[in-house]
């Protein structure tokens, strides 16, 4: 460790994660330094506002107020760094292939100013071996240092859920996993400061799996209710009763839920860095690409449901229909519209001549709109898309002409002919 680090742990990237990452630590008494290249973000940070819903500025205040939250553009500060926690975005690129280069780039700005004793770690979600294969020779070459030697180097992989209040960055354990037993230490060490529970595995690239593990259970466990569902709607079963019942059962069942189709930063695209990695070793991930297809096509079928809804409840076609989408964000409650099903559904019914509005209290603005009033008597039909839990579903199928409820808010409130769901 550089002798008297000024900081205890800078974060690179002040984004979903790294902003809630770094409020952990600075709540647990640790100095933080948090580094973004935007200087917006960085001058808002340094006033204690926060651009993250998860991390409110009356929080975030308090800890720049004491000094225990420095935000910088620039990397010569990392070297008063113990620790320095990687937290930048690991999207697709369009050919949906991993793309690294927001790790590549912030590697090459750290090898420089990089100290012997620092402890890195990548948070970021990626394919196994990515803190060995690209993380490690950048860090090396740009600095003269060696990994586990002069450096520890190691990954842990962030598991933040936006919005979730239950389970917090500071409550939820961390996986850590080193290049070596030392750097695993080094590591977990750093966690332990701020975090409750530390679990250490044996390699950065188990690390790296278990989150694609975590995501990859979740998206082959949605895609099997959709499945589902779209069976339910030909047999004329109700999906969401039955996976209700299903949850009955105390052991061996856990309940996800149908909807239009995945959202997030997350599910729909991190499964996909095992599938390009799997390739590497003449290996099809087979689960992963069936979920995939299954999800992918959730907007679609959900188009048809409101084309049925339009010509049955209100013997219209979607073309010339006036068509309220309610909720855009892609999950309850937050206003994060990444990959969000909203957007092609919209797509979709603009595609087929539907005249599309929508509401969202998180979301003001969108794809060229803004959120228009809740009128659901305006429109021919409203399609619920995201159940945000302050709007008044009753009060919504009581004054709307065709519901169609992809989200099962509208429970206990169905209208036989008037509200269709999923
Ligand atoms: N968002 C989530 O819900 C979530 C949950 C779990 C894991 N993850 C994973 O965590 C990682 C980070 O995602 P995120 O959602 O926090 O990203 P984000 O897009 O919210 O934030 C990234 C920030 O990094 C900054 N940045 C870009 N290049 C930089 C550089 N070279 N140096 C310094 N700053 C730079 C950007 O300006 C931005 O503010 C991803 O791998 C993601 O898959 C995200």
């Amino acid at each position: 460790m550089p002798e008297e680090s000024l900081y205890d742990v800078a974060v690179i990237g002040a984004g979903y994660v790294g902003v809630p990452l770094a409020a952990t630590f600075a709540e647990a008494g640790q100095r933080v330094l948090l580094v973004d290249v935007q200087p917006h973000i960085v001058e808002a940070l340094n006033r204690g506002e926060s651009h993250i819903e998860d991390v409110s500025s009356e929080r975030l205040g308090a800890l720049t107020e004491k000094g225990l939250v420095v935000a910088t553009n620039d990397y010569e500060l990392v070297k008063q760094a113990h620790a320095i926690l990687i937290a930048l975005p690991t999207p697709l690129s369009r050919q949906r292939e991993p793309d690294l280069s927001f790790i590549e780039g912030a590697a090459r700005s750290l090898a420089p100013v990089l100290q012997r004793g620092q402890v890195v770690v990548l948070e970021s979600t990626t394919w196994p071996g990515t803190t060995r294969e690209i993380l490690q020779p950048i860090l090396e070459e740009g600095s003269g240092l060696k990994a586990g030697t002069d450096f520890h180097l190691a990954m842990s992989p962030e598991r933040v859920d936006p919005g979730r209040e239950d389970w917090t960055t500071k409550t939820t354990p961390k996986v850590v996993g080193g290049i070596s037993p030392e750097s695993t230490s080094a590591a977990a060490e750093v966690y332990r400061a701020a975090i409750d529970t530390v679990h250490e595995v044996s390699t950065p690239d188990a690390a790296e799996l278990t989150k694609l593990l975590e995501n990859i259970y979740r998206a082959v466990n949605i895609a099997l209710v959709n499945e589902l569902a779209q069976l339910c709607d030909r047999m004329e079963i109700d999906v969401w009763e039955v996976i209700d019942a299903a949850a009955t059962k105390p052991f061996g069942f856990a309940s996800f839920k149908p909807g239009p189709g995945l959202g997030g930063h997350c599910i729909p695209i991190d499964p996909f860095y095992l599938t390009w990695k799997a390739r590497e070793y003449d290996f099809s991930t087979r689960f992963i690409e069936l979920a995939g297809e299954v999800n992918n096509n959730m907007p679609y079928f959900c188009r048809s449901i409101i084309s049925q809804a339009l010509n049955h409840g209100a013997h219209k076609s979607v073309s010339g229909s006036k068509v309220l989408i309610l909720g855009v964000a892609y999950k309850p409650d937050i206003g994060d519209m990444r990959e969000t099903p909203a957007e092609k559904l919209i797509h979709l019914l603009r595609n087929a001549g539907a005249e599309v509005s929508y509401h969202d209290p998180h979301v003001p603005e969108f794809d060229g709109m803004t959120s228009a009033a809740l009128e659901p008597e305006s429109y021919d039909c409203v399609a619920i898309v995201t159940n945000h839990s302050g709007i008044d579903y009753a009060d919504v199928v009581r004054r709307g002409n065709v519901i169609v409820d992809f989200r099962n808010a509208t429970k206990g409130h169905e209208v036989d002919g008037k509200v269709w769901k999923l």
